[in-house]
């Protein structure tokens, strides 16, 4: 089959808006495979760390996401062999992979890597820039989003059921910051295309949520 015809759904929005689990669930229902792009920046963010390179060392970054071996399991991700979810999924490791996800050559340097996950029976994906850049012809795009002050009572919660210690105000205030550094980046900056549906979950259950989503695929696939 060839990949212009594989469908693509691309959800695209800010950091804890829940589009990840969204977007992992959709993909379940529908037997697709699953990209979280997100995760792309962060395994490489962390690679850069541990290769000692300073995070805005543009060449040398381009250089090291090259060379990375990169595999996902279900929702194990693997770099260069080794599992790394847990240690690429801090909150720390979001706020360095929002800082080289600012670069340029580095978001070209990646783009490939996300093309390839595009393969039958289909994709579903999440990130900034699914629906704008990496695949711009999906045949649907989402904007999905909540309340600043709702995403850092998830991620509370998700942190404080994991075990973890956690912020409330210190979770927003970096949300915030990330937000606006996601944003205002000239690289493939967040944004809601004039293509994307918006899908406000503020008020939405996680199932409400994936429903919509598989409701837009069904209209958009009849339409194909
Ligand atoms: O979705 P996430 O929180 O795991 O993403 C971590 C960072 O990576 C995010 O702050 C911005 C960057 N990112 C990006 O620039 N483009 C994407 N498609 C996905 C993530």
């Amino acid at each position: 089959m060839s990949s212009v015809v594989v469908p693509v759904i691309a959800i695209d929005g800010p950091s804890a808006s829940g589009k990840g689990t969204v977007a992992a669930l959709v993909a379940r229902e529908l037997g697709f495979h699953y990209l979280d792009s997100g995760a792309i920046y962060r395994v490489t963010a962390y690679a850069a760390q541990r290769a000692a390179l300073a995070l805005d060392d543009e060449p040398a970054l381009v250089v090291l996401a090259r060379q990375i071996e990169l595999r996902f399991d279900g929702v194990e991700v693997f770099l260069n062999g080794v599992a790394v979810g847990d240690v690429v999924r801090t909150e720390e490791a979001g706020r360095a992979a929002s800082q080289i996800a600012a670069l340029p050559e580095l978001r070209a340097a990646l783009l490939q890597r996300q093309r390839d996950f595009r393969q039958a029976p289909g994709l579903v994906t999440d990130g900034r820039d699914m629906g704008s850049v990496v695949f711009p012809d999906a045949t649907v795009k989402i904007f999905l989003t909540a309340s600043a002050e709702e995403r850092a009572q998830r991620r509370y919660k998700q942190l404080i059921e994991k075990g973890f210690d956690a912020s409330l105000a210190a979770l927003l205030q970096d949300l915030r910051e990330r937000d606006a550094r996601d944003a205002a980046r000239s690289s493939a900056p967040l944004r809601q295309t004039a293509d994307a549906e918006l899908l406000d979950t503020t008020s939405l259950t996680i199932a409400q949520a994936v429903e919509q989503v598989l409701q837009w695929f069904r209209v958009a696939k009849a339409t194909l």
